[in-house]
């Protein structure tokens, strides 16, 4: 029976949009979830997606089950997409990859392989350390793999808008655990949209590759960043060109428009192509109890795309004008804080890069957000800069002000 089954808390993340819907006021904003919206509000299809979509759709020929790992065309494309066509293990062919459920999938299925045959080291619980903060759902993830989650520094505790390299650098060398994996965001840091620099980069690899480690980055936002796919691959590319046998999940939720699909793919560079079939083999043995095999329809709208240097090369530009008005979106927002009067410096929103702007708004000021402007953000003070337009932006911002105005 279901007695004392007791009602769990929303997730703090996709809850509110359940909670903004519920909202009667005319005058409400959503800035919650990351989910793209054009300039009217409105959700998105990319025009490149959409005629990959008609060639899928026109090539029917049936609904068959796809293999365990997924599509063998997509997998081979998404790891050239992320590591380049011309990286040494995609070359030497030693990359295993399999099709996940999107991001969240790829993380799950990786977190759970490091559970089962951990990657270096041995023996007890496994431990995985996340940025702090992370994006809500990793540790979830990890706890619900069977992983033991901790932290390394991040954001800088006093500004709250900037990294701290120094704390995060001494957690990397001297606190974590030979043995355990390190979870990094490749680009676009979610929540704070706070990313190192190329030469810290440059450092923390150096840094890791001195330790008994697993690396495991997570991309959601390739392209979609920077607004170019290449430069928003590049850590993960310094890092496997530092001899880093990586594990890496990707999304195409965001760069492709692709949230329901469930598009993503898990790839683990290996020392030679044996090892990448046996690693394959036993992230199949995962994935078949846990869902089978993955859905089909979005993978093979993606491989269209990444397969078609034309269809590609007006996805990048799309994708770019994303980018372009998340950008925008962030100066409106500061000039009109600007405006209004506010002394406090709002620098980092335009400084921070990604769908997120990192507010530094404390748990308080969201809750009265909320209750007051009929305003949703998470908890940690993010908002969804994707969520706003130039109809909504300076009731956002007065808002804003009028809660940091004290
Ligand atoms: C987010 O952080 O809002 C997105 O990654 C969507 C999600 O699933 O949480």
């Amino acid at each position: 029976s279901w007695t004392g089954v007791e009602l769990a808390p929303a997730d703090p993340i996709i809850g509110l949009t359940q909670a903004f819907k519920d909202d009667p006021a005319a005058t409400k904003v959503l800035l919650g979830v990351g989910a793209y919206r054009d300039g009217d509000g409105k959700p998105v299809v990319l025009p490149s997606v959409k005629k990959a979509e008609e060639r899928v759709v026109a090539s029917l020929q049936d609904h068959e089950y796809a293999a365990i790992s997924g599509l063998a065309d997509f997998c081979r494309l998404s790891v050239a997409f992320a590591l380049g066509a011309d990286s040494k293990p995609v070359v030497e062919n030693r990359v295993a990859c399999v099709q996940t459920l999107s991001g969240t999938g790829a993380c799950r299925v990786g977190l759970a392989m490091l559970e089962r045959l951990p990657a270096v080291g041995g023996g007890g619980k496994p431990i995985v350390y996340v940025p702090s903060p992370t994006w809500g759902n990793h540790p979830n993830i990890a706890k619900d793999a069977g992983l033991e989650v901790r932290r390394y520094r991040y954001l800088d505790d006093k500004t709250k808008t900037s990294l701290d390299f120094e704390g995060l650098m001494e957690d990397l060398e001297h606190t974590v655990e030979p043995g355990s994996a390190i979870l990094l965001h490749a680009c676009a840091h979610n929540p704070t949209g706070v990313d190192p620099s190329r030469e810290q980069w440059a450092r923390i690899s150096r840094a890791l590759a001195q330790k008994d480690v697993q690396v495991f980055f997570d991309c959601a936002y390739q392209g979609f960043a920077s607004g170019d796919p290449e430069n928003d691959a590049w850590a993960i590319r310094k890092f496997v060109e530092d001899g880093h046998n990586i594990l890496l999940a990707q999304s195409y939720a965001k760069n492709f428009g692709l949230y329901g699909e469930r598009v993503g793919a898990l790839s683990a560079v290996c020392e030679d192509p044996q090892q990448a079939k046996a690693l394959e083999s036993q992230l199949k043995r995962i994935i078949r109890p846990m869902y089978s095999n993955p859905p089909v329809h979005g993978a093979r709208v993606v491989a269209t795309v990444l397969a078609d240097p034309n269809l590609k090369a007006r996805w990048a530009d799309e994708c770019k004008q994303m980018a372009d008005r998340i950008q925008g979106m962030r100066l409106a927002l500061k000039s009109s804080l600007e405006d209004l009067g506010s002394t406090k410096d709002w620098s980092h929103i335009t400084a921070q890069i990604g769908m997120f702007a990192f507010t530094g708004l404390t748990q308080d000021q969201v809750l009265t957000l909320r209750q007051r402007f009929h305003i949703y953000c998470t908890l940690d003070g993010r908002i969804s800069v994707a969520g706003l337009t130039s109809a909504n932006v300076h009731y956002v911002a007065q808002a804003i002000h009028e809660i940091t105005n004290s």
